[in-house]
């Protein structure tokens, strides 16, 4: 959520840290859970038969796909731990598959949606995914997911000197990359979020238990200067704010 790493934009290293933090996720993914319900409402109207969900960490936004009458369901994430989580917490029915692995390098076999809440940030290379995935869905079948854009943190990513891999791509860049995959979009939507922490310690260990902490947290002296100066900009009444761009998308295949 901080500033662009393009080089060693390592997707092992991504699911490391998912895993490392998945017990914790849960209790602090606040706002992933807020997109998972929104993003329910982008569901079709008639249920896709066969769903694939990427990045199903622990199964926010699987509850809403299970309970609808799917007759395949294939569930990706690349972090094992996060599945394990999913798996202890959801008990899978007999027509879910679980497909661990990098979602931008795994072959799928075709289904009637693809949907994923709060992952596609995490992709090295959006732009390409989206045409990969079209291929993976079947004709006038739907594309559906949220991520984040470009004012996520921005007050923090403004002062932070840190380093991540989270690429915040604007919702018109979006909807462009979406048409040139092969897609028509059907619905997108942007909302803007606010949450507030006690202090700006407890905003970066909370970016820490959902595992989007900055890939190389800095020295105890940057550290500090960092929390006075978010401290500065951000401190009300009530905490600590930070800010929050929340977008969605539902896209038809075109073919
Ligand atoms: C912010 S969490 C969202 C999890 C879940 N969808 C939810 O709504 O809570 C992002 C998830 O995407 C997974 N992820 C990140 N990059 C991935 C990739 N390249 N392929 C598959 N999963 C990925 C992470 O392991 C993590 O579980």
């Amino acid at each position: 959520m901080f500033k662009q790493k393009s080089e060693n934009n390592n997707s092992q290293e991504i699911g490391r840290n998912f895993s490392k933090y998945a017990h914790t996720y849960d209790k602090h993914a606040q706002l992933q859970k807020l997109m998972a319900k929104k993003l329910a409402s982008f569901l079709p109207k008639d249920t896709p038969e066969q769903i694939l969900e990427i990045g199903c960490g622990t199964g926010l936004f699987t509850k809403y796909l299970l309970a609808k009458p799917v007759k395949k369901i294939f569930i990706n994430d690349i972090s094992p731990e996060m599945i394990t989580c999913l798996s202890l917490k959801i008990s899978l029915p007999p027509y879910s598959q679980i497909i661990h692995g990098n979602a931008e390098l795994l072959k799928f076999q075709k289904v009637d949606m693809i949907a994923a809440n709060a992952v596609f940030q995490w992709f090295k290379n959006p732009r390409i995914v989206l045409g990969r995935l079209n291929s993976y869905i079947k004709a006038n079948g739907s594309l559906i997911f949220s991520t984040f854009g470009p004012s996520t943190l921005s007050e923090l990513r403004k002062i932070a000197p840190l380093e991540s891999p989270v690429l915040l791509i604007s919702k018109s860049e979006w909807c462009k990359w979406i048409e040139e995959a092969g897609f028509t979009v059907h619905l997108s939507a942007k909302e803007s979020h606010k949450t507030f922490f006690p202090n700006t310690l407890s905003l970066l260990k909370s970016l820490q238990q959902i595992g989007a902490a900055p890939t190389q947290m800095t020295s105890p002296k940057i550290l500090r200067q960092l929390i006075k100066d978010y401290d500065d900009i951000c401190l009300t009444q009530q905490g600590v704010h930070a800010n929050w761009e929340l977008l969605y998308f539902s896209a038809i295949n075109k073919q």
